[in-house]
């Protein structure tokens, strides 16, 4: 818990990153990630396998970008920087640690970024979604995009904090968390490269004797193509969120989005 404490407080990010409650999400990820790491190994393995794969049948290997690099479990990061001139991490958080291992790869670069594009709008600061990867998906050298599960990660940050506020959200659109979700998905399709695309889509909670208590459409009846691959993530094996519960993710990936 102290460590915790401490590396949110070292955490640099902008007011808005934290008021959206990412820092505490990164941190407590990271936590987490620790705790589970027998149980999210396959689904990591999984992610990094489908990355390396597709570098290796790539024709030329300038520059990756990594969308939702976060803590960097799900990306193969040194076989990533051993094969491509230029690296780009992209995220609204890059807590100390990534920031520290980064310092010893020279060309990886962190880049941090909103990518739902709508941080200024919830703080009132502009009447729209500012364009979150106008310069990258312009960007004729960028050979790989991985979006390395994100997209849920767009919209439940936007439904907490329109609960929250229900004076701003009178201004926004009601549908705004699909929104965000739908938007990058056609910022993807904007890229010239190669986009891999991971993503959790559904989420399945069990009691112990297996009977389903709850589901959530992570997608948020955004509909998305067939995809290459799918497989389980025990995001929360019991014991984790609760004693009798476990929330198990369904992934998909889709090695070539566009
Ligand atoms: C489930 S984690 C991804 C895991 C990461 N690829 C890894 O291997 O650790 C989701 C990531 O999306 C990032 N994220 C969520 N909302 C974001 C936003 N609006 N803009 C940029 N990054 C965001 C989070 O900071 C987090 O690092």
């Amino acid at each position: 818990m102290l460590a915790e404490m401490a590396l949110w407080l070292a955490t640099p990010a902008n007011r808005m990153t934290r008021r959206l409650g990412l820092v505490t999400e990164s941190v407590s990820l990271w936590a987490r990630g620790l705790r589970q790491r027998k149980a999210w190994a396959e689904h990591h393995a999984r992610c990094r396998a489908i990355v390396a794969e597709t570098v290796a049948a790539l024709p030329q290997r300038r520059t990756a970008a990594i969308l939702g690099s976060g803590l960097l479990r799900d990306v193969p990061i040194e076989l990533l920087s051993a094969n491509f001139e230029r690296v780009l991490l992209v995220d609204a958080v890059h807590l100390p640690l990534v920031r520290l291992r980064m310092r010893f790869h020279r060309n990886v670069e962190l880049v941090t970024r909103d990518l739902s594009g709508i941080m200024g709008w919830l703080a009132g600061e502009s009447g729209h979604r500012a364009d979150p990867l106008a310069d990258l998906a312009a960007d004729p050298a960028i050979d790989l995009v991985v979006s390395a599960n994100l997209l849920s990660q767009l919209a439940w940050p936007v439904e907490d904090w329109l609960e929250d506020h229900p004076a701003a959200a009178m201004r926004l659109p009601a549908d705004l968390p699909a929104r965000c979700i739908a938007w990058h998905l056609d910022d993807l399709r904007r890229f010239a490269g190669r986009v891999v695309l991971l993503s959790d889509i559904a989420m399945t909670e069990r009691d112990r004797t297996g009977t389903i208590t709850d589901r959530l459409d992570l997608m948020r009846g955004v509909a998305l193509p067939e995809p290459d691959e799918s497989w389980d993530w025990p995001v929360a094996p019991f014991g984790e969120e609760a004693r009798d519960r476990e929330s198990i993710h369904r992934v998909q990936a889709w090695r070539d989005f566009r």
